[in-house]
């Protein structure tokens, strides 16, 4: 595999809901142009793990992260992080999609406007515009966008919130199990967009689909009761593991 471009390197991670232990001293680096995918059993901190990426786990009181992540060798965790930067950086999209209720154009527009990212309301229009197509929607919604996000399929609404996190011009985009609730062909089309995504930002993707996992991912993390057992090349992950869980798992003996 050629040299890559680290974007995101986590080592020794720890995080802790309480007393309860969810991730275990998790060391990884995330390339910048391959799709990243956490896989492993219901429960083992794929979540957990990816929002320690972006700090959402701030947001959860019993929460607290240890050791050390950086984007780009900056430290995520400083003080002098400004952590809604950071998020506007290191995008979200989650498993269920959650537009705004406002309309389709707003939804996307939001971003941009409170991080003053556009001078103009032609400017503006546009991102929303190159943000809609880069997420594949624009050819059906251009001629709806004021209509409420939230009356579009869950497909569309999904492709929304991508748009919505692509408009603020991030560096990588997280999603977890943005597919879980949509149908096989909404599914199709998302996976698409994650190729045609990838290289323009770093995609970590957490999907309990290990079918998906490996026709979207080059690099494949496999996660099992907090710790990260298995990290490489997805097609390695998935025709030679090194690890008897890895084995056991894509084999499907647990799930
Ligand atoms: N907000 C929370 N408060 C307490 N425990 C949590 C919270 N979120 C997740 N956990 C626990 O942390 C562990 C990892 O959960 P999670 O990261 O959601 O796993 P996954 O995404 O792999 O299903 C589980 O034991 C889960 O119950
Ligand atoms: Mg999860």
């Amino acid at each position: 595999m050629t040299e890559q471009i680290l974007k995101i390197t986590a080592r020794n991670v720890n995080v802790f809901y309480g007393a309860k232990q969810a991730i275990n001293d998790v060391s990884i680096d995330v390339d910048q142009d391959n799709v990243t995918a956490f896989i492993g059993p219901s429960g083992c901190g794929k979540s957990t793990f990816l929002r320690t990426l972006n700090r959402m786990n701030d947001t959860v009181a019993s929460a607290r992260v240890e050791g050390d992540i950086r984007l780009d060798g900056e430290d995520i965790y400083a003080s002098s992080m400004d952590v809604v930067q950071l998020r506007a950086r290191v995008g979200m999209v989650f498993q269920k999609p959650n537009p705004f209720p406002k309309s389709i154009y707003e939804n996307v527009a939001y971003g941009p406007r409170i991080h003053g990212l556009a001078g103009s309301k032609a400017n503006l229009d546009g991102i929303v515009e190159q943000s809609l197509r880069r997420a594949g929607l624009w050819d059906e919604v251009k001629d709806r966008l004021s209509e409420s996000g939230t009356a579009l399929s869950g497909g569309q609404q999904q492709r929304l919130c991508i748009a919505r996190a692509i408009a603020v011009d991030p560096e990588v985009i997280l999603m977890d199990e943005p597919c879980s609730a949509l149908d096989p062909i909404a599914t199709a089309k998302i996976e698409e967009l994650i190729h045609e995504l990838r290289g323009r930002y770093a995609i970590v993707i957490v999907t309990h689909n290990m079918q998906q996992a490996a026709r979207v991912s080059q690099k494949t993390a496999f996660f099992h009761l907090g710790t990260l057992v298995e990290y490489g090349a997805t097609s390695d992950i998935f025709t030679n593991p090194r690890q008897e869980r890895t084995k056991d798992y894509i084999t499907g003996r647990y799930g």
